[in-house]
């Protein structure tokens, strides 16, 4: 397999993790993106060397916020070179009934999950089109899919997500730059951990595979999205989700 250099953002989070390390024994260059405020750097650098995987670059910046973002793709570019696959994973959750719902949730929503999405999209994607190659692979959700109570501000960002996909693929479409989206079902990580247990229980007795996914699970879908032999995959959305919802 081609190395490739890899920028994956909310990359020390739970599908972020598995996602560098799918890319890693996959033979490419991975920087990990993560958010300023996160203070277990170091600590997440040392657990991924003692699973064996010691050469991540790591790059912090705020993905809500274009000027971090500028700044951001420019020392991964200076670290690692230019970047050929891009996954938009960092995002958030604000859960609250719309009737309940304020302005702030609203925004922090659609701001980290699908303003994100310009924001360091527009970094990489023109250089990958002149190059000639390139692979962006953008997180959405199931809840994007379908929707979901007390999610209208994630439910919109990651529909958000969809379209935004299937938009650039069509303009890079004859320039070797596949532009694929991923909708997870629930997957076992700190996201979902923090749903009211009780919540969580009914939601995954409505999971016709009756458990979470693991975030490897969904890391294998972006190895496969982000090959050569991916190549003739644009616009599309992959749902993994257990059964839970089908188009
Ligand atoms: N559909 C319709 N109405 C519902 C509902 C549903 N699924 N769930 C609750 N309601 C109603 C309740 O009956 C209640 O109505 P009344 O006021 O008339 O009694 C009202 O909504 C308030 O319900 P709650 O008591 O649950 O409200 P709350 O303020 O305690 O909690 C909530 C609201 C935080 C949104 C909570 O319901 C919740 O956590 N729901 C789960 C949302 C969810 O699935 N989030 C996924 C997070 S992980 C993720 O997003 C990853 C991914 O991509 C899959
Ligand atoms: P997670 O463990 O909470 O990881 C999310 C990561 O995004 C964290 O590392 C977080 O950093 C980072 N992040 C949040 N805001 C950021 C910002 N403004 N700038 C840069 N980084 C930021 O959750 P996850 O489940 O792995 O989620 C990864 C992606 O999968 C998200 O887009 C999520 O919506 C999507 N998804 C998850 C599920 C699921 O069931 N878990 C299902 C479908 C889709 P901090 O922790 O430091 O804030």
């Amino acid at each position: 397999m081609t190395q490739r250099v890899a920028f994956v953002t909310g990359a020390m989070g739970g599908l972020g993790t598995a996602i560098c390390q799918a890319f890693a024994r996959d033979g490419h260059k991975v920087v990990a993106a993560y958010h300023p405020q996160y203070d277990d750097k170091d600590k997440w650098l040392a657990e991924m060397k003692e699973a064996g995987f010691a050469d991540f670059v790591c790059v912090a910046g705020d993905v809500a916020n274009w000027d971090d973002c500028v700044r951001m793709a420019a020392e991964a570019e200076a670290q690692a070179g230019p970047i050929d696959i891009l996954v938009n994973n960092a995002g958030i959750t604000r859960d609250r009934m719309f009737a309940k719902m304020d302005k702030a949730q609203w925004d922090a929503v659609i701001d980290t999950n699908l303003t994100s999405l310009f924001n360091v999209t527009k970094q990489f994607a023109s250089k990958m089109a002149e190059r000639g190659w390139g692979r962006i692979i953008n997180i959405s959700s199931v809840n994007g899919v379908k929707g979901q109570a007390g999610q209208t501000n994630y439910s919109a960002a990651k529909a958000g997500v969809i379209g935004f996909t299937k938009a650039l693929a069509q303009e890079l479409a004859t320039k070797g730059v596949t532009v694929n989206a991923i909708a997870p079902g629930y997957v076992a990580t700190k996201m979902v951990m923090a749903i009211r247990e009780d919540i969580l229980k009914s939601i995954i007795e409505t999971i016709p595979m009756k458990r979470l996914a693991k975030p490897e699970e969904i890391a294998a879908a972006c190895s496969y999205l982000a090959s050569d032999l991916a190549g003739y995959m644009t616009g599309a959305t992959l749902n993994i989700n257990g059964g839970l919802h089908f188009q």
